[in-house]
């Protein structure tokens, strides 16, 4: 009987200690914790289970049902417990979550298209909307490309002119960063021939370059546009006629363009090609010196020694060629008075002149 009675002051005081501590659980996992503690398959409930079957046969039904009934209660206040402990962490995480709608929205910033980039895209579209194929070379070329196959050799002047990076120039066969993009035309050319096709042949062929030069006008790295034609029997008219329909589109605005005799060692003639000065309307003023002119690219029919370069019969196909500056263009296009403005990426400048 002594054990009956030890057993069923063990229960309460169990009881009494679980409610308690379910009771001071902080969440949802202390009280599993506790569960598991008290109900649990090893649990301290479980463990005076245990001392039941030491009991005669006639006690054991007495305890067993004071086992269930503190079981029950214990399971009820894990129940409530449980589902206030719950509720309340919801509270709170809807109260951390609060999303205060009156506030200003966070900005996004766009990105744009760099001005230079954005005057390369419109200038090759115009080319591309007439018909010319888009092509693109190397930034790093060897001198035959960017000299001896546009018919300047060795000793001319204009090699020493053109402000060379050379990669280790004391190499058999140095490679430079190319000075213009008039080897594509070259590239592009002995590719076509290749491919086993005959002209007609028209590219454009936008792209980076680099001369050693810094000042207000000259960047070490600029970009240049070329563009070139081949066929038989095509001569300046068409030459000024793709000009003349190339810069009314790229200025929007109805230019006069006047070819001035030039020299250049890959076309022959060359000119000079001057637009009517943008900022005067030919009225003569401080950016174009009073003349009513700018000059904006340089131009000319291809070589026969070019043509003879790549494998053209110089007899049957004639060419026009031109490479154009296309920040010195975008500058005269939207008044950007210094080259230095589009590398310093002063975001101002790039927000407000980019696309
Ligand atoms: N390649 C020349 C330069 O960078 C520009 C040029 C002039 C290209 C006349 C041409 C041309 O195709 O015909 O100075």
């Amino acid at each position: 009987m002594g054990d009956v009675e030890g057993l069923k002051a063990q229960l309460e005081e169990l009881k009494v200690e679980a409610l308690t501590a379910f009771g001071h659980a902080q969440n949802v996992a202390d009280l599993e914790d506790l569960r598991v503690n008290y109900l649990g398959k090893k649990g301290a409930l479980t463990l005076i289970l245990k001392g039941v079957g030491k009991l005669s046969a006639e006690d054991r039904p007495m305890i067993g049902q004071h086992v269930n009934a503190v079981k029950d209660a214990l399971s009820d206040a894990l129940d409530r417990v449980g589902s206030a402990l719950s509720k309340l962490a919801q509270q709170q995480r809807i109260e951390a979550e609060r999303i205060d709608v009156t506030m200003p929205a966070r900005r996004r910033i766009a990105g744009v298209i760099h001005p230079v980039q954005q005057g390369l895209n419109e200038m090759t579209a115009i080319f591309a909307h007439m018909g010319f194929d888009i092509s693109e070379g190397p930034e790093i070329e060897d001198e035959f490309h960017n000299f001896d196959a546009l018919n300047i050799p060795e000793s001319h002047p204009a090699r020493a002119m053109h402000d060379t990076f050379f990669i280790d120039a004391l190499a058999d066969a140095p490679m430079l960063l190319r000075t213009h993009t008039s080897p594509v035309q070259i590239r592009t050319m002995k590719k076509f021939l290749e491919s086993g096709q005959e002209p007609p042949l028209s590219v454009v062929a936008p792209g980076r370059v680099y001369r050693c030069d810094y000042d207000v006008t000259h960047s070490p790295m600029f970009h240049q546009v070329e563009v070139f034609s081949v066929d038989r029997g095509l001569s300046l008219a068409h030459l000024k006629g793709v000009l003349q329909h190339f810069l009314t589109t790229y200025f929007e605005k109805d230019l006069p363009i006047r070819l001035r005799p030039h020299y250049f060692p890959f076309t022959e003639p060359s000119a000079e090609v001057d637009i009517g000065c943008v900022f005067c309307a030919g009225q003569g003023c401080r950016i174009c010196k009073g003349s009513g002119w700018i000059e904006v690219l340089g131009s000319g029919m291809v070589h026969p020694n070019v043509l003879k370069a790549v494998g053209i019969d110089a007899q049957a196909f004639s060419g026009f060629a031109f490479g154009l500056g296309v920040e010195r263009l975008v500058m005269l296009k939207h008044g950007i008075p210094d080259l230095r403005l589009f590398f310093e990426n002063d975001v101002r400048f790039l927000r407000r002149m980019g696309a």
